[in-house]
């Protein structure tokens, strides 16, 4: 390989994360959330790792399912968040018993019309505050008495999803909680609320399923200042400096001229870049790593290159790997010079970037 930028992917740190997230919540089942390609790390191998350990995985649509399948992940249950975007949808998930939410009336109304071989295992989710998919409070009710009665559903497990669990400051969690509580009031149903933070922060969510995301890759779904220690970062992004030059006091980096040398600078070129999926929002001064020691980039991210002062590194070369986020360099700090979230940058990391497993 030539062009040497890889994201290499521990797959072991995912599993361990995995185990981590079940043991905060013992005595409940976890849903790995691997949708949107296991948030950029591969859902394949990612599922294939933790197979043995999942008890279900968690995906986005259909499609997202039959790759799994197709793939021979066929032991543990998986469940579409979004549930059936059509009523076609629905033979897919009969065949492959498919877990489903449901989060609309035409679902329901497909649901209750089908004739499937088997029935369907449904988590009905309740929009507790989060204003975006599932019922509010009444139609929740309505929703679930008329699932209960068809012939068509095994088991409904009754969901809701959280928009501020990794604010601790904020109320809304709580407020949430109290309202699911009193929604499903007298229900023996299995519940399933928490993602990360909530798994972390708040455990009278944890009840009978989590439903772990962004902790499985290592990443703190809480400010980067607040990062638990025991999530191991799954994905390090890696290329080469590329080339090297001295800058006199005044001289301008890249384009914009935005990075002004304050002394005379030596500024290195390293092969990634905005087609590659780093961010083009990083600030002056986001970390990377380079020989042992941390340097700080210095001027606008090019579609193929960014530009690293290169001050206090040791005797770098051309040829030096140059680390940008993993074990070094915290994936929550780049997010955060880069006014986004880990999530995010793991998800744009695209197919320029070679890829690489370790078990
Ligand atoms: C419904 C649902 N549950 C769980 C998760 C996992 O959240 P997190 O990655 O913050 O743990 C997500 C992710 O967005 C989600 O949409």
């Amino acid at each position: 390989m030539a062009r040497n930028c890889v994201a290499s992917i521990n797959l072991n740190a995912i599993k361990k994360n995995y185990l981590y997230a079940k043991s905060l919540a013992p005595k409940s089942n976890a849903i790995a959330i691997i949708k949107g390609n296991a948030y950029g790390h591969g859902a394949i191998k990612v599922a294939s790792h933790l197979e043995t350990s999942a008890d279900c995985f968690g995906v986005a649509c259909i499609e997202e399912a039959l790759d799994l399948t197709n793939a021979g992940i066929l032991k543990a249950p998986i469940l579409l968040l979004e549930g059936v975007f059509e009523k076609s949808e629905l033979s897919l998930v009969d065949r492959n018993s498919f877990w489903m939410v449901v989060c609309n009336t035409a679902q329901i109304e497909w649901i209750l019309k089908s004739k499937p071989i088997n029935k369907y295992d449904i988590f009905v989710k309740i929009d507790t505050g989060m204003g975006r998919l599932g019922f509010q409070e009444v139609d929740s009710i309505k929703v679930i008495s008329a699932l209960e009665k068809s012939n068509n559903v095994r088991k409904i497990t009754l969901m809701t999803h959280f928009s501020s669990a990794d604010n601790q400051e904020s109320d809304s969690t709580k407020t949430q909680i109290n309202k699911f509580n009193q929604i499903i009031e007298t229900k023996q149903n299995d519940q399933s609320l928490s993602n990360s933070a909530a798994i972390m922060a708040f455990t009278e969510t944890h009840r009978e399923f989590t439903r772990p995301g962004i902790m499985l890759y290592g990443s703190s779904p809480f400010s980067f200042d607040e990062q638990p220690n025991e999530l191991i970062p799954a994905m390090t992004l890696e290329t080469s400096l590329i080339s090297l030059k001295k800058f006199k006091s005044g001289d301008t980096i890249g384009y914009g001229e935005r990075y002004v040398c304050k002394k005379d600078t030596l500024i290195g070129v390293a092969a990634i870049g905005y087609a590659d999926g780093y961010p083009r929002s990083a600030k002056d001064g986001t970390p990377v790593f380079i020989n042992g020691g941390i340097a700080r980039l210095a001027g606008r991210v090019s579609m193929d290159m960014i530009t690293i002062d290169l001050t206090g590194i040791n005797s770098p070369q051309i040829g030096d790997r140059v680390e940008l986020f993993g074990s070094n360099v915290s994936i929550d700090e780049v997010a955060q010079y880069c006014d986004t979230i880990s999530y995010e940058i793991f998800s744009q990391i695209t197919s320029r970037v070679y890829k690489t497993y370790v078990p």
